[in-house]
């Protein structure tokens, strides 16, 4: 039984007393127990309020990135001892603005990804092909390459310890989702790439979906059998809109 999991990708957004009034809204919507595994992913800056506000409530937080070093000299980084210190329990790796962006590449993704597990974090792979790549049929080998490079040395202790966000570079910001059909395709194939790469247990990996998510198509995205959650951008800074996605996963 894989839990739903529905994230909240802040991406470059909010001030501190935007985050205060949003976790507090949150907190007001968010039912005792939800069956969806709820996560917000404000910048590093604020982090540390998200301790303070959604410590000991069902809703949880992590970083959006972070360097694969416990410490030293990397100046404007921040590491994943320090995300961790803060009450993260996930860590976004590979997100394609990281990626088209600041030129990450997938060996960098790759430690990133060890280097969350080696810390108690739990890593969210995101993969994912560009406009002219899918156009040219190339979708699935981009994806397979992204999946291969990054997980290449890693030990998997339990399937939970992993989750996979498929985001097709795009869908995102643009407003155009994939169609649901291509989104559980291309998730079906990762799903049967992680069983090949760590064996039966790999099917309870978790996979989600991002890129254009908002109320109104999330329930055509998590009804879908082998998506388990979403990953939002846009539609999460609004944390009614972010909740009403959530609920498309309990139905
Ligand atoms: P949008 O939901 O704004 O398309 O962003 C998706 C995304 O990048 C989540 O990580």
């Amino acid at each position: 039984m894989r839990t739903p999991i529905v994230a909240a990708n802040w991406k470059m957004h909010k001030t501190a007393g935007e985050a205060v009034g949003y976790f507090r809204r949150l907190l007001e919507l968010v039912a005792p127990q939800p069956k969806v595994e709820l996560v917000v992913f404000p910048p590093a800056t604020l982090l540390s309020l998200a301790k303070k506000h959604l410590e000991g409530s069902p809703i949880g937080w992590g970083a959006q990135n972070a360097y694969p070093e416990p410490q030293g000299a990397f100046t404007g980084e921040v590491s994943v001892v320090q995300v961790a210190d803060l009450g993260a329990r996930y860590l976004i790796c590979g997100h394609s603005e990281r990626r088209h962006i600041f030129g990450e590449g997938d060996e960098l993704i790759g430690r990133k990804v060890r280097a969350a597990l080696d810390t108690g974090l739990v890593p969210i792979l995101c993969v994912g092909e560009l406009l002219e790549e899918r156009q040219a049929g190339r979708a699935w080998e981009v994806v397979e390459r992204q999946l291969s490079t990054a997980l290449a040395d890693v030990f998997l202790p339990s399937p939970e310890r992993l989750v996979v966000a498929y985001e097709p570079v795009w869908a995102i910001g643009t407003g155009v989702p994939a169609r649901p059909e291509d989104a559980q395709g291309m998730a079906a194939r990762i799903r049967k790439w992680l069983e090949g790469r760590f064996g039966k247990p790999g099917r309870a990996i978790r996979i989600q979906y991002g890129g254009s998510v908002k109320p109104e198509n999330a329930r055509e995205f998590l009804g879908l059998p082998d998506i388990d959650g979403a990953l939002v951008g846009g539609a999460s800074l609004d944390p009614d809109k972010f909740w009403a996605i959530a609920q498309a996963a309990l139905t």
